[in-house]
């Protein structure tokens, strides 16, 4: 894990523990969230259509979004030379294209299957990202 430089005192510490817990926790919530739908999606359910089955990702995912944002923001991180973060932005728009196709706008069973295990795979390529700062992921630690 990255050590960050806090200058005792100022507050941040806590902070940005507070912030990153919101964070992580709705990285949890939000892949929970998107198995489920996708367990839904392959056996058919009508649950998928349930108005708080639309509403709760768009809560959950504006709460990890802003808690990426507000981390950014107390750790005064310069944007444009973490690679690790710009390459996080690039696979999420990836996951979030990824899973409309698997949630609907896929025209076969097959097709939706087919981006929902992608979605996966750039997801556990993102948390890989997030944990160790490196554009490779999970692929530091072979
Ligand atoms: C699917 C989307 C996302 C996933 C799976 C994810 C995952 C994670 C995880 C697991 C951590 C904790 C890393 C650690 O313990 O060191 C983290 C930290 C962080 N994330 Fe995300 N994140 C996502 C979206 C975002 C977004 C949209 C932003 C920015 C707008 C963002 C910015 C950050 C920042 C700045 C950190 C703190 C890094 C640090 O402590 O050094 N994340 N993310």
């Amino acid at each position: 894990m990255q050590a960050h430089d806090f200058r005792p005192g100022n507050g941040k510490p806590r902070m940005y523990e507070t912030v990153k817990s919101i964070h992580v926790g709705t990285v949890v919530l939000t892949i929970l969230g998107f198995m489920l739908r996708g367990y839904w999606m392959m056996t058919g359910s009508p649950r998928l259509d349930f108005r708080v089955t639309k509403i709760a990702p768009h809560v959950i995912d504006t709460v990890l979004l802003v808690s990426g944002v507000a981390l950014i923001v107390i750790l005064k991180l310069p944007l444009m030379s973490q690679k690790w973060l710009l390459m996080k932005f690039a696979a999420l728009v990836a996951y979030i294209l990824l899973g409309a196709i698997a949630l609907g706008r896929g025209k076969s069973m097959r097709a939706r299957t087919t981006a929902f295990v992608f979605s996966l795979a750039v997801f556990a390529y993102i948390v890989g990202v997030a944990l160790t700062k490196s554009t490779v992921g999970w692929i530091v630690f072979l």
